[in-house]
Protein backbone atom coordinates (compact mmCIF):
# COMPACT_ATOMS: atom_id res chain seq x y z
CA UNK A 1 0.00 0.00 0.00
CA UNK A 2 1.19 3.51 -0.79
CA UNK A 3 2.03 5.61 2.16
CA UNK A 4 -0.22 8.94 2.93
CA UNK A 5 1.12 12.33 1.82
CA UNK A 6 3.22 14.13 4.79
CA UNK A 7 1.78 16.89 6.39
CA UNK A 8 4.74 18.73 3.93
CA UNK A 9 4.19 17.89 0.85
CA UNK A 10 3.61 21.12 -1.75
CA UNK A 11 4.60 23.17 1.50
CA UNK A 12 7.18 26.14 0.39
CA UNK A 13 10.32 26.05 3.21
CA UNK A 14 12.91 28.40 3.19
CA UNK A 15 16.48 26.63 4.81
CA UNK A 16 18.67 29.53 5.51
CA UNK A 17 22.53 28.17 5.47
CA UNK A 18 21.52 25.69 3.80
CA UNK A 19 24.83 24.96 1.60
CA UNK A 20 26.46 22.36 3.91
CA UNK A 21 26.37 20.26 7.28
CA UNK A 22 22.84 20.74 9.46
CA UNK A 23 21.35 22.91 6.79
CA UNK A 24 21.77 20.97 3.94
CA UNK A 25 20.97 17.87 5.75
CA UNK A 26 17.67 20.00 6.82
CA UNK A 27 17.01 20.98 3.52
CA UNK A 28 17.17 17.03 1.69
CA UNK A 29 15.01 15.93 4.73
CA UNK A 30 12.25 18.28 4.20
CA UNK A 31 12.76 17.12 0.50
CA UNK A 32 11.96 13.81 0.69
CA UNK A 33 9.26 14.52 2.71
CA UNK A 34 7.88 16.40 -0.64
CA UNK A 35 8.77 20.11 0.61
CA UNK A 36 9.25 22.88 -2.30
CA UNK A 37 12.86 23.85 -0.50
CA UNK A 38 14.13 27.13 -1.04
CA UNK A 39 18.22 27.19 -0.28
CA UNK A 40 19.62 30.13 1.15
CA UNK A 41 23.31 30.48 1.04
CA UNK A 42 25.77 33.25 1.90
CA UNK A 43 29.14 32.38 0.11
CA UNK A 44 29.53 28.63 -0.49
CA UNK A 45 27.50 28.33 -3.70
CA UNK A 46 29.14 25.35 -5.60
CA UNK A 47 28.06 23.47 -2.51
CA UNK A 48 24.53 25.08 -2.48
CA UNK A 49 24.26 24.24 -5.96
CA UNK A 50 24.86 20.64 -5.07
CA UNK A 51 22.46 20.59 -2.33
CA UNK A 52 19.99 22.42 -4.55
CA UNK A 53 20.14 19.89 -7.59
CA UNK A 54 19.50 16.83 -4.65
CA UNK A 55 17.05 19.19 -3.36
CA UNK A 56 14.97 18.43 -6.76
CA UNK A 57 16.51 21.80 -8.56
CA UNK A 58 15.35 23.53 -5.74
CA UNK A 59 15.89 27.40 -6.32
CA UNK A 60 18.94 28.91 -5.06
CA UNK A 61 19.00 32.55 -2.83
CA UNK A 62 22.32 34.38 -2.07
CA UNK A 63 21.85 36.84 0.56
CA UNK A 64 24.52 38.19 3.45
CA UNK A 65 22.64 38.09 6.17
CA UNK A 66 24.49 40.35 8.12
CA UNK A 67 22.72 43.09 5.85
CA UNK A 68 18.75 43.82 7.04
CA UNK A 69 18.54 45.05 3.26
CA UNK A 70 19.72 41.66 1.98
CA UNK A 71 17.43 39.96 3.94
CA UNK A 72 14.15 41.75 2.91
CA UNK A 73 15.57 41.44 -0.93
CA UNK A 74 16.14 37.57 -0.54
CA UNK A 75 11.96 37.61 0.64
CA UNK A 76 11.34 39.95 -2.51
CA UNK A 77 12.81 37.19 -4.50
CA UNK A 78 11.25 34.56 -2.42
CA UNK A 79 8.20 36.29 -3.27
CA UNK A 80 8.55 36.38 -6.40
CA UNK A 81 9.49 33.21 -7.19
CA UNK A 82 7.00 30.86 -4.98
CA UNK A 83 4.13 33.71 -4.61
CA UNK A 84 4.03 32.26 -0.71
CA UNK A 85 5.92 30.99 2.56
CA UNK A 86 4.48 28.10 4.52
CA UNK A 87 7.61 27.57 6.53
CA UNK A 88 11.22 29.24 7.73
CA UNK A 89 14.12 27.11 9.23
CA UNK A 90 16.58 29.67 10.75
CA UNK A 91 19.77 27.32 10.68
CA UNK A 92 22.67 29.64 9.92
CA UNK A 93 24.85 30.83 11.88
CA UNK A 94 28.40 31.40 13.08
CA UNK A 95 30.50 30.23 15.99
CA UNK A 96 33.91 30.94 17.54
CA UNK A 97 36.13 31.01 20.89
CA UNK A 98 37.16 33.81 22.57
CA UNK A 99 38.22 34.54 25.72
CA UNK A 100 35.39 36.79 27.27
CA UNK A 101 38.17 39.16 28.58
CA UNK A 102 39.75 39.41 24.97
CA UNK A 103 36.29 39.97 22.88
CA UNK A 104 36.79 43.07 20.77
CA UNK A 105 33.56 44.95 19.23
CA UNK A 106 34.03 43.50 16.18
CA UNK A 107 34.05 40.00 17.45
CA UNK A 108 31.14 40.75 19.37
CA UNK A 109 28.99 42.27 16.46
CA UNK A 110 30.41 39.16 14.15
CA UNK A 111 28.38 36.92 15.82
CA UNK A 112 25.41 38.70 16.63
CA UNK A 113 24.89 39.99 13.18
CA UNK A 114 23.92 36.77 12.05
CA UNK A 115 22.91 34.66 14.91
CA UNK A 116 20.25 37.47 16.48
CA UNK A 117 19.69 40.24 14.49
CA UNK A 118 19.03 38.20 10.90
CA UNK A 119 17.23 35.41 12.71
CA UNK A 120 14.97 38.76 13.86
CA UNK A 121 14.64 39.90 10.42
CA UNK A 122 14.34 36.55 8.74
CA UNK A 123 11.32 35.99 11.14
CA UNK A 124 10.06 39.34 10.68
CA UNK A 125 9.81 39.30 6.82
CA UNK A 126 9.28 35.80 6.95
CA UNK A 127 5.83 36.52 9.14
CA UNK A 128 5.04 39.47 6.99
CA UNK A 129 4.69 37.04 3.66
CA UNK A 130 3.07 34.03 5.52
CA UNK A 131 0.42 36.00 6.70
CA UNK A 132 -0.25 37.17 3.12
CA UNK A 133 -0.92 33.64 2.51
CA UNK A 134 -2.77 32.55 6.25
CA UNK A 135 0.01 31.36 8.19
CA UNK A 136 3.22 29.60 8.65
CA UNK A 137 5.63 27.43 10.88
CA UNK A 138 9.01 29.21 11.81
CA UNK A 139 11.68 27.26 13.45
CA UNK A 140 14.55 28.85 14.89
CA UNK A 141 17.92 26.26 15.30
CA UNK A 142 19.46 27.51 18.96
CA UNK A 143 21.73 25.53 20.39
CA UNK A 144 22.90 23.88 23.78
CA UNK A 145 24.89 26.83 24.17
CA UNK A 146 22.17 28.88 24.37
CA UNK A 147 21.03 26.60 27.36
CA UNK A 148 24.27 25.83 29.17
CA UNK A 149 26.90 28.12 29.84
CA UNK A 150 30.29 27.46 27.97
CA UNK A 151 32.96 29.74 29.34
CA UNK A 152 35.07 30.24 26.04
CA UNK A 153 31.71 31.30 23.71
CA UNK A 154 29.89 33.81 26.06
CA UNK A 155 29.30 36.05 23.03
CA UNK A 156 27.72 32.73 21.11
CA UNK A 157 25.56 31.78 24.17
CA UNK A 158 24.52 35.25 24.50
CA UNK A 159 23.19 35.08 21.15
CA UNK A 160 21.72 31.36 21.39
CA UNK A 161 19.74 32.34 24.57
CA UNK A 162 18.59 35.52 22.70
CA UNK A 163 17.10 32.81 19.88
CA UNK A 164 15.13 30.99 22.36
CA UNK A 165 13.72 34.47 24.49
CA UNK A 166 13.31 35.65 20.83
CA UNK A 167 11.17 32.02 19.83
CA UNK A 168 9.00 32.73 22.68
CA UNK A 169 8.46 36.19 22.08
CA UNK A 170 7.70 35.82 18.86
CA UNK A 171 5.36 32.82 19.15
CA UNK A 172 2.87 35.53 21.29
CA UNK A 173 3.62 38.00 18.84
CA UNK A 174 2.61 36.12 15.81
CA UNK A 175 -0.11 33.87 17.15
CA UNK A 176 -2.54 32.35 16.06
CA UNK A 177 -1.17 32.02 11.90
CA UNK A 178 2.01 31.30 12.75
CA UNK A 179 3.74 28.97 15.41
CA UNK A 180 7.63 29.68 16.25
CA UNK A 181 9.75 27.66 18.12
CA UNK A 182 13.20 26.20 18.62
CA UNK A 183 15.42 23.33 17.96
CA UNK A 184 18.68 23.17 20.35
CA UNK A 185 21.27 20.97 18.76
CA UNK A 186 24.41 19.37 20.96
CA UNK A 187 27.13 17.94 19.21
CA UNK A 188 26.62 17.35 15.40
CA UNK A 189 30.18 17.29 13.96
CA UNK A 190 31.12 16.89 10.49
CA UNK A 191 34.90 16.05 10.84
CA UNK A 192 37.57 14.52 13.67
CA UNK A 193 36.15 16.16 17.21
CA UNK A 194 37.95 19.16 18.62
CA UNK A 195 39.24 18.00 22.28
CA UNK A 196 36.18 19.77 23.85
CA UNK A 197 33.71 18.52 21.95
CA UNK A 198 35.21 15.30 22.15
CA UNK A 199 34.82 15.64 26.29
CA UNK A 200 31.48 16.98 25.50
CA UNK A 201 30.17 13.64 23.79
CA UNK A 202 31.98 11.65 26.92
CA UNK A 203 28.99 13.40 28.84
CA UNK A 204 26.42 12.85 26.70
CA UNK A 205 24.28 10.34 28.28
CA UNK A 206 23.55 8.81 24.81
CA UNK A 207 27.10 8.48 24.80
CA UNK A 208 27.98 9.51 20.91
CA UNK A 209 27.32 12.44 18.92
CA UNK A 210 24.24 13.66 16.86
CA UNK A 211 23.50 13.54 13.27
CA UNK A 212 22.29 16.39 10.58
CA UNK A 213 19.44 13.57 9.94
CA UNK A 214 18.29 13.92 13.63
CA UNK A 215 18.22 17.67 13.89
CA UNK A 216 15.69 17.61 10.49
CA UNK A 217 13.94 15.15 12.29
CA UNK A 218 12.81 17.86 15.07
CA UNK A 219 12.48 20.65 12.57
CA UNK A 220 10.36 18.91 10.00
CA UNK A 221 8.44 18.05 13.42
CA UNK A 222 7.61 21.83 14.27
CA UNK A 223 6.98 22.14 10.78
CA UNK A 224 4.45 20.31 10.58
CA UNK A 225 2.74 20.30 14.11
CA UNK A 226 -0.54 22.19 14.95
CA UNK A 227 -0.40 25.74 16.16
CA UNK A 228 -1.11 24.58 19.50
CA UNK A 229 2.72 23.77 19.87
CA UNK A 230 4.77 27.20 19.97
CA UNK A 231 7.33 28.87 22.05
CA UNK A 232 9.03 25.66 22.76
CA UNK A 233 12.85 24.96 22.37
CA UNK A 234 13.71 21.14 22.12
CA UNK A 235 16.96 20.01 22.83
CA UNK A 236 18.14 17.48 20.44
CA UNK A 237 21.16 16.80 22.35
CA UNK A 238 21.88 13.37 23.39
CA UNK A 239 20.49 14.15 26.72
CA UNK A 240 23.37 16.49 27.75
CA UNK A 241 21.24 19.65 28.65
CA UNK A 242 20.17 17.12 31.71
CA UNK A 243 23.48 17.07 33.40
N1 LIG B 1 27.30 21.75 14.45
C1 LIG B 1 27.03 21.74 15.75
O1 LIG B 1 27.60 20.95 16.52
C2 LIG B 1 26.01 22.68 16.33
C3 LIG B 1 25.77 22.64 17.71
C4 LIG B 1 24.82 23.50 18.26
C5 LIG B 1 24.12 24.37 17.44
N2 LIG B 1 24.37 24.40 16.11
C6 LIG B 1 23.60 25.34 15.29
O2 LIG B 1 23.04 24.63 14.18
C7 LIG B 1 23.05 25.50 13.03
C8 LIG B 1 23.84 24.85 11.90
O3 LIG B 1 25.09 24.47 12.40
P1 LIG B 1 26.33 24.15 11.42
O4 LIG B 1 27.44 23.70 12.28
O5 LIG B 1 25.84 23.32 10.30
O6 LIG B 1 26.57 25.67 10.92
P2 LIG B 1 27.77 26.33 10.10
O7 LIG B 1 28.29 25.34 9.13
O8 LIG B 1 28.73 26.94 11.06
O9 LIG B 1 27.00 27.52 9.39
C9 LIG B 1 25.88 27.28 8.57
C10 LIG B 1 25.85 28.28 7.45
O10 LIG B 1 25.56 29.60 7.94
C11 LIG B 1 25.81 30.45 6.86
N3 LIG B 1 26.17 31.82 7.26
C12 LIG B 1 26.99 32.22 8.24
N4 LIG B 1 27.13 33.56 8.20
C13 LIG B 1 26.37 34.02 7.16
C14 LIG B 1 26.11 35.29 6.58
N5 LIG B 1 26.66 36.40 7.07
N6 LIG B 1 25.30 35.35 5.52
C15 LIG B 1 24.76 34.24 4.99
N7 LIG B 1 24.96 33.01 5.48
C16 LIG B 1 25.77 32.90 6.55
C17 LIG B 1 26.98 29.85 6.08
O11 LIG B 1 26.59 29.81 4.70
P3 LIG B 1 27.71 29.90 3.52
O12 LIG B 1 28.67 28.77 3.80
O13 LIG B 1 26.92 29.76 2.27
O14 LIG B 1 28.36 31.27 3.64
C18 LIG B 1 27.14 28.47 6.70
O15 LIG B 1 27.33 27.44 5.74
C19 LIG B 1 23.63 26.83 13.49
O16 LIG B 1 22.58 27.69 13.88
C20 LIG B 1 24.46 26.43 14.70
O17 LIG B 1 24.66 27.49 15.62
C21 LIG B 1 25.31 23.58 15.52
Amino acid sequence: MASPPSSLSGKVILVTGAAKRIGRGIALYLAREGARVAIHYGSSEAEARKTAQECGNAPLFRANLESVAEIARMFEELEGHFGRLDGLVNNAARFTTIDPLEITEADWDFIHSVNLKAVFFCCQQGAHLMKKSGGGRIVNISSLGGIRPWADHAHYCASKAGVIMLTRALAKAFAPEISVNSVAPGVIPFGPLDPEAESMVRATPARRPGTAEEIAEAVAYFLAASNFITGQVLAVDGGLSQR
